[in-house]
């Protein structure tokens, strides 16, 4: 059977956690030592335009103090821990990958956010809850890992208050891909489901939302993703020196491919926000 926490690995993304310790060693600071959000969000969100992309769902969902929010594919922690300090809100970040996991957790101590923030570690479409329900449930660039988007949405359904909002940033299918693109987006980004845009309207509607809003971001994460490349590139020495060749290469082939891949048009990038009905 596969194990989605190993067949991930398969992104290079997701290759090298020590890049974090490599970011914090380059800020001077040692293994324990108490940590501030606002340093780490150069390197903690692993999305396109950072904060600002959260800064939109708090906008989007109107997320407050009194706000209880779920995260579906946390990663490093990066959103959780922006989201619960800008706002106050009570943040759960279900993360599938044990090393992410374990990371994360660990930095939102030191950030001395574990009252606000809960880590979880665990798959989405099996993690067992004990009747939680949220206001809200955010996602940035996970949900196309993820399969079954019926169940998905049934589970989030089944854990949002009536009336809760869905926010999601997530990679779509612009133009058909042919079966050799599908196998390359299956092990170079562990792509598992990119509907079109309407599919994605469609399947939302079908399992009882209301799409508020569905934004073709494929131009913009286009531009972000050269942009991003450029300036891996310009700050190469720095680069090397902060994380070594290894690292630098990953990162950069990483980043050559998703420029390749939304330059020819047929990935694309959407923002959601529905609304439970
Ligand atoms: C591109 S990363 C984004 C992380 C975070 N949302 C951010 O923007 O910084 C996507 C994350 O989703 C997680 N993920 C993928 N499938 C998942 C699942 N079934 N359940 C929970 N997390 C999942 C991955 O392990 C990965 O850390």
């Amino acid at each position: 059977m596969n194990d989605p926490d190993s067949d991930i690995k398969s992104m290079k993304l997701y290759h090298h956690l020590n890049r974090v310790m490599n970011e914090l060693r380059e800020l001077g600071k040692d293994e324990t030592e108490v940590l501030r959000v606002d340093e780490l969000s150069g390197f903690d969100q692993l999305h396109y335009h950072g904060t600002e992309a959260v800064d939109e769902a708090i906008r989007a969902v109107g997320i407050n103090e009194h706000s209880t929010v779920l995260e579906i594919g946390s990663g490093l922690g990066g959103p959780a821990r922006y989201l619960a300090s800008a706002t106050g809100a009570e943040v759960t970040a279900l993360e599938l990958q044990e090393d992410h996991h374990l990371m994360a957790s660990d930095l939102t101590a030191r950030c001395g956010l574990g009252g606000s923030v809960k880590h979880l570690c665990g798959d989405f479409l099996t993690h067992p809850w004990d009747g939680e329900r949220f206001q809200a449930i955010v996602s940035w660039l996970a949900l196309y890992h993820i399969p079954q988007r019926e169940v998905l949405l049934e589970r989030c359904r089944s854990l949002l208050e009536i009336g809760g909002f869905v926010y999601a940033e997530d990679l779509c299918e612009r133009r058909p891909f042919d079966d050799l693109e599908k196998e390359e987006l299956r092990s170079e980004l562990y792509a598992n489901y990119l509907p079109t845009r309407d599919q994605y309207r469609l399947d939302l509607v079908a399992s009882g939302f209301e799409a508020v809003l569905l934004e073709d971001m494929s131009d913009d994460w286009t531009a972000f993703t050269r942009a991003r490349l450029d300036q891996y590139l310009e700050h190469r020495d720095r680069h090397l020196r902060v994380h070594g060749e290894e690292v630098f290469e990953t990162m950069c082939g990483f980043y050559e491919t998703m420029v390749r891949l939304f330059s020819e048009g047929k990935l694309g990038g959407v923002r959601v926000v529905a609304r439970m009905i």
